[in-house]
């Protein structure tokens, strides 16, 4: 039997930082005076923070100058930093580490593929960066998901067919990034939202072990 590779989303997937990334880019948001909503935050999910920024300019109807581009992504970044700084493993969405520890038990590869440039900050931070056999992040790639670039990266580093790959994914982009790679896709939360993936659960309680055993042994 082949040994498969797991690949794990991080924001929305492992721990639930969408709220952070929310909070810090409202705060910058309201310091050029555009108004950022929830749903907008939702919009953001799984793009990059170049893209995201590019995207609430568009939506204020704001145009800047490169230097100050540069500068609001570093001021959010800063922000962001002080919410991430105070995360631990009570963050860890339920039976996420419980999955990984399964996975790891059957001798699978375990990646990260992420859009993230604070992944492996965030891994660390709650305490599961040993849990994983190879990051690809942010600064790993020049493409964002929906490009298949990040899991790509991955399934080459562990050496392992693009079809062998199985991808965790909570945005549509992400998905659709898992498809274009030809791996198979987990959708990690609404079926509506997420129609797109192989399969979809609410979060990784409904996922049993039957269900890995069979992605294992496929
Ligand atoms: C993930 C999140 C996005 C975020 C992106 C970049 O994909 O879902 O909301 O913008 O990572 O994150 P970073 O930590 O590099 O700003
Ligand atoms: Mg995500």
């Amino acid at each position: 039997m082949t040994k498969k590779a797991f690949i794990f989303d991080l924001d929305g997937v492992i721990v639930d930082t969408a709220k952070y990334h929310f909070l810090a880019w409202k705060k910058l948001a309201a310091t050029i005076g555009v108004d950022f909503t929830k749903q907008q935050n939702e919009q953001l999910k799984g793009v990059s923070r170049v893209k995201s920024l590019e995207k609430i300019l568009a939506w204020g109807n704001k145009t800047i100058t490169e230097a100050e581009f540069a500068n609001l992504m570093a001021l959010k970044n800063t922000d962001y930093l002080t919410y991430i700084d105070k995360m631990d493993e009570q963050e860890i969405l339920p039976d996420v580490a419980k999955t990984l520890d399964f996975l790891r038990d059957k001798k699978q590869h375990i990646a990260l593929g992420s859009a993230s440039k604070n992944a492996r900050m965030i891994l660390e931070k709650v305490n599961i960066l040993e849990k994983f056999d190879i990051i690809v992040d942010g600064n790993d790639v020049t493409k964002g998901k929906p490009d298949p670039e990040v899991f790509l990266k991955a399934a080459e580093h562990l050496n392992v067919p693009n079809e062998h790959c199985v991808v965790f994914e909570d945005a549509v982009a992400g998905i659709q990034a898992a498809n274009n790679a030809g791996m198979i896709s987990i959708g990690i939360g609404e079926k509506d939202i997420l129609h797109e993936a192989d399969y979809v659960f609410t979060d990784f309680t409904e996922i049993d072990i039957d269900f890995l055993n069979e992605l294992i042994s496929r």
